[in-house]
């Protein structure tokens, strides 16, 4: 979608639809001007309750040449007092989805105009471009009927604006949008396509394409290097496991990173503990961990962020299979910690601990991983947010913020000691999975003791990678969370 910036008056600018923001319980001079124009069809619309303003609500009228813009979509803010940038987001994206319904590919946006925030303008350009996001790569039938997608928006501004800031703010919005549209992109592709090879190629292809670099440790490599977790849950699928390490370097070669680890289990079939039929489909999406780390790689970069990151991505197939790891087999991981098994779904831990030990070579200021670790992160917090766990509680703090300020909510749970009582095995150090309660934190736990004394934390967003619920700026599916939260908390102010 082209983006265009002007200051005009929307009153007198010629679209094929305006959108404009309205609360419910204050009229703006836009509105009262438009409203005269259309010979008082808000106010009626307003007293007969058809449209009040109400977050996420949304009316579009034609204008019968009554204004310059053929349609009028009105896009509600909710109450004055209690609009923030996430319902700005959200209003932006709820304009974009009666623009779809309606088939308007290109319009022009007032919604910067009725508020006051600071953030205005990067809250309705995320939301647009987010909303405007679809995942269409295997519908092939009535092309026709099907909405092309959307070609041109138009921001208008207040006058006083500073066209050049604007365009500046706009840009670096777009940098992030396009790396959430990656990570979502990746994670609703299916498993057939995803798999560890594809996630090596398109890191090259980020790196090719940003400056970066990247190197990619094949089988043969990881065995040498004593990866004996991550090869064993690899080691049942045709397509062999990888780790992945992207590099950026925004701050010069000296300056300590910030490491993000990211599952990357392309197929979650348990395993020859496998999983039952039902549901088994979704865990095409156990790799949005990489894919939100491959995301903020590649926006961090776009944004030419003044820091060091570092992006490390253990990726397999978790496949029962003759040559499968079993329930009973001992592993020597990385650190030299032994590992018993016993339930080889209890992958993703694998996989990471060897990562997070990896990653202390770069001495990082922080190591944060990302991973769709557990079902019980889903019970416990449904989707509306990702668990959050760690050693260090200003990291926590910071990234808890970064939350809120992105919409993408994070919910702090304990990792106490005695978390790890039922993680210690008869005959090796650890256990990969003890009983079920707590299983979120057991798990937290686990990795823990992979991070030696480096600032960590651990999101689990088991529940909050992919929604059954479409949202005003994310469709129903992957969600690409990680990545605004992440460039958030990287820019954190
Ligand atoms: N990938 C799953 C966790 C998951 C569940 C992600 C639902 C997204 C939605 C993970 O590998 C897994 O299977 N975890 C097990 C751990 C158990 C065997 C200790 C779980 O949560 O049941
Ligand atoms: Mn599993
Ligand atoms: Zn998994």
């Amino acid at each position: 979608m082209k983006i265009e910036i002007l200051t005009e008056n929307p009153l007198h600018h010629a679209s094929a639809a305006l959108v404009i923001g309205c609360f419910e319980d204050a009229k703006d001079e836009l509105y009262a001007a438009l409203d005269s124009e259309l010979g008082g069809c808000l106010a009626r619309l307003a007293a007969s309750r058809e449209f009040t303003g109400k977050t996420n609500s949304s009316r579009l009228l034609h204008t019968l040449g009554k204004l310059p813009c053929e349609r009028l979509l009105l896009v509600g803010l909710g109450k004055r007092a209690e609009l923030d940038s996430e319902r700005l987001r959200q209003a932006a994206g709820t304009a974009m989805q009666a623009l779809r319904s309606a088939r308007v590919a290109s319009f022009s946006s007032a919604l910067c105009q009725s508020v006051a925030l600071p953030d205005a303008l990067e809250a309705v350009a995320t939301g647009s471009l987010l909303g405007a996001y679809a995942f269409e790569w295997y519908k092939t039938k009535d092309k026709e009927e099907r909405f092309e997608g959307f070609e041109a928006m138009t921001l208008l501004l207040p006058k006083e604006a500073d066209l050049e800031a604007a365009r500046a703010r706009v840009e670096a919005s777009g940098s992030i949008a396009q790396g959430v549209r990656l990570a979502r992109d990746l994670v609703s592709q299916p498993g057939n396509v995803v798999t560890p090879g594809y996630l090596a190629d398109t890191a090259r292809e980020i790196s090719g394409r940003h400056g970066l670099s990247c190197r990619v440790y094949e089988m043969d490599e990881l065995i040498a290097m004593g990866m004996g977790a991550l090869v064993a849950v690899g080691k049942g699928a045709a397509e062999p496991p990888r780790l992945i390490v992207l590099e950026y370097q925004g701050a010069g070669a000296k300056g300590r990173p910030t490491v993000l680890v990211g599952k990357g289990i392309t197929f979650d079939s348990g395993g020859i503990s496998i999983k039952p039929g039902a549901g088994m489909e979704e865990m095409k999406t156990d790799m949005a961990g990489s894919a939100a780390v491959l995301g903020t790689m590649a926006a961090a970069a776009g944004l030419k962020l003044p820091l060091n990151l570092v992006g490390i991505i253990p990726t397999a197939e978790n496949m029962p299979d003759g040559k499968a790891f079993k329930p009973g087999d001992v592993l020597t991981s990385l650190s030299g910690t032994t590992i018993e098994i016993t339930n080889t779904d209890a992958e993703g831990r694998l996989i990471l601990c060897d990562a997070l030990h990896f990653a202390q070579k770069y001495k990082p200021v922080a190591l944060i991983d990302l991973a769709t670790l557990t079902g019980a992160c889903v019970v416990a917090l449904g989707h509306e947010a990702s668990g959050l766990m760690g050693n260090d509680q200003r990291l926590a703090d910071a990234l808890q913020r970064a939350g809120e300020r992105s919409g993408e909510r994070l919910w702090q749970l304990p990792l106490w000691d005695e978390y790890g009582e039922g993680m210690k095995s008869d005959i090796a150090d650890l256990k990969n999975s003890g009983s079920r309660d707590g299983g979120t934190l057991k798990a937290g736990w686990f990795l823990k003791q992979f991070v030696g004394a480096t600032h960590w934390a651990h999101l689990d967003i088991a529940g909050t990678a992919w929604c059954d619920k479409a949202r005003p700026y994310c469709p129903k599916g992957a969600t690409g969370v990680g990545v605004r939260l992440l460039i958030e908390y990287l820019t954190g102010r």
